[in-house]
């Protein structure tokens, strides 16, 4: 159940003149301008310059009284009648003009995935936005192919047969350049299709239904897709996991028919790289019902989504893999399922993590912990200098920062790293601490520690995740935990280049830091 590819690539045609289905332009929306005097207020974004000289100058009056504003998000397609080439005009609104500079990224990303959705039953579209031609320019570049691509991604889904008014996604998305065959440009694009595809194969895992994406079926699914992007992938089974020592994996795993599985995905550069060696960990729970503690069945369906973080790891090696950044990454994506059962983990279990530490379970639904604590110790041991981990851990993010921002815990300098690179690709994160009582308040009558705090109050939920996870880090490691619960599935209504389930956060913070690592140590 693979959603289909988009084809990307760079046109220097004028717009006017393009044979495609759709030409989407930029307006910006001119604030202190009274409502009720809306015409002339819009203003067209470069890039469109040739087409409105097509409509004589009334372009910009005639998508006014089409109900144009500019606001970001809007798109409103109007019919050329043989005035342009194209048949459609969609114009993206992009908010106010910036003073003195193109739009950020960020805008033109949402625009580029606004229109590109809303242009569904198109085939072939251009995107004639605006371009900075200064040192903007590879950013914005970059911005509006990923966009295009992720907005025009559509999850194949199991329906049995095709549906007749169904509009089919937009297969080939052209963007209007200066020049086309400039090879910082090319290059550009062939770096945006690398990571829409990485994205595109996170967000087809986390939508997958889970009773096809078992852990042994998740595995085989992430196993052939490495391999088949050229990386070295090593796949531990149920019995390697107990033999292994990996206590968390077993207990959480031990519920369900379906077996758990460790995934261990590597990337060697060419040359060894800088020598600093990168650690990616995510949460692999293929379905979430909170065993023997369980969930209400109120929107337990989205359970299903609970490895998001192990899509988005696994989905961002085979984006590495084509990137080629100079600095050796691994991922480690333990999976399983958490079910109720006869042989399901309960609270009260103590457990011997793969560190040797003891855990008290009070709560058979902090699972992911479990899981994680394994795969973290086990990264540690082979090495690593940096280790990303991220995981749909708590409701508690999703109380804290809502559904768009996830909480990033972890050594300070690299939480910042994190944030910073969030912020430069769109996936806003923001840094939590780990405070002293919190982890005092994990302490265990009984085993080395609790798994939830011991009193079960769930004051700071989302920091007793990080301070748990802590416990499982070696010392010389810079280590980040990122709690993606909101921000890793978008239940609303589709909006910029999010489509509705999987986003593929944090696919593009991940790659953005690997990159920045082997740049910069
Ligand atoms: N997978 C959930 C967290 C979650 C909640 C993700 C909502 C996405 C949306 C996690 O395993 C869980 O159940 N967490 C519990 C922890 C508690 C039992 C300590 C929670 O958040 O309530
Ligand atoms: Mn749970
Ligand atoms: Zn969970």
């Amino acid at each position: 159940m693979t959603s289909p590819t988009i084809s990307l690539s760079l046109v220097d045609t004028d717009p006017a003149e393009l044979a495609v289905d759709a030409i989407v332009i930029g307006v910006h929306s001119q604030p202190g301008e009274r409502v009720g005097d809306l015409v002339g207020t819009l203003l067209l974004a470069s890039g469109a310059e040739s087409i409105a000289a097509a409509f004589d100058g009334k372009l910009t009056e005639t998508l006014a009284l089409l109900g144009a504003t500019g606001g970001p998000g809007e798109v409103i397609k109007l019919a050329t009648l043989g005035t342009v080439t194209a048949p459609v005009i969609a114009a993206v609104g992009l908010g106010p003009e910036p003073t003195g500079a193109a739009p950020a990224p960020e805008i033109l990303r949402r625009a580029a995935g606004a229109a590109v959705r809303a242009l569904a039953g198109s085939t072939r579209v251009a995107l004639a936005l605006p371009l900075p031609d200064d040192a903007d320019a590879p950013a914005a570049l970059r911005a509006v192919s990923e966009g295009g691509l992720l907005g025009g991604y559509r999850f194949a889904g199991y329906k049995t047969r095709p549906q007749p008014a169904r509009r089919e996604p937009v297969a080939e998305v052209l963007v209007a350049v200066p020049d086309a065959g400039d090879a910082a440009a090319a290059a550009e694009v062939a770096r945006a299709q690398a990571v829409a595809n990485a994205v595109r194969f996170s967000r087809d895992w986390v939508n997958a239904a889970p009773n096809e994406l078992s852990p042994p079926a998740f595995a085989d699914s992430v196993a052939s897709a490495a391999r088949a992007a050229g990386l070295e992938v090593e796949v531990l089974d149920e019995v390697a996991l107990r033999e292994g020592g990996y206590g968390g994996i077993t207990a959480v795993g031990q519920g369900s028919q379906a077996p758990p599985r460790l995934v261990r995905i590597s990337y060697t550069p060419a040359g060894g790289g800088t020598g600093k060696r990168v650690a990616l960990v995510g949460k692999g729970i293929t379905f979430d019902s909170g065993g023997v503690s369980i969930k209400p069945s109120q929107g337990m369906w989205e359970m299903k989504a609970d490895m998001a973080g192990a899509a988005a790891v696994a989905a961002a090696m085979l984006a590495v893999a084509e990137l080629a950044p100079a600095v050796p990454v691994t991922a480690y994506v333990p999976m399983a399922e958490n079910m109720p059962s006869g042989t399901a983990y309960r609270p009260g279990d103590v457990i011997t993590m793969f560190n040797g530490k003891r855990v008290e379970v009070l709560n058979t639904d902090a699972e992911g912990r479990m899981i994680l604590g394994d795969a973290i110790a086990r990264a540690c041991v082979d090495g690593c200098d940096y280790l990303l981990e991220t995981s749909t851990l708590t409701g508690g993010q999703v109380v804290a920062l809502g559904k768009k921002v996830a909480g990033v815990m972890g050594t300070p300098e690299l939480c910042e790293r994190v944030r910073t690179a969030g912020e430069a690709v769109g996936e806003p994160t923001w840094p939590m601490p780990l405070p002293e009582d919190v982890r005092k308040g994990m302490d265990s009558e009984v085993a080395d520690i609790s798994q939830v705090n011991a009193g079960m109050d769930r004051a700071g939920h989302m920091l007793q995740g990080g301070v748990f996870l802590r416990e499982f880090v070696t010392e010389e490691v810079a280590w980040a935990h990122i709690d993606i619960a909101g921000p890793g599935y978008h239940s609303g209504e589709p909006t910029g280049y999010w489509t509705k389930g999987g986003t593929g956060v944090p696919v593009r913070t991940l790659l953005h830091l690997i990159e920045d690592i082997a740049r910069q140590g």
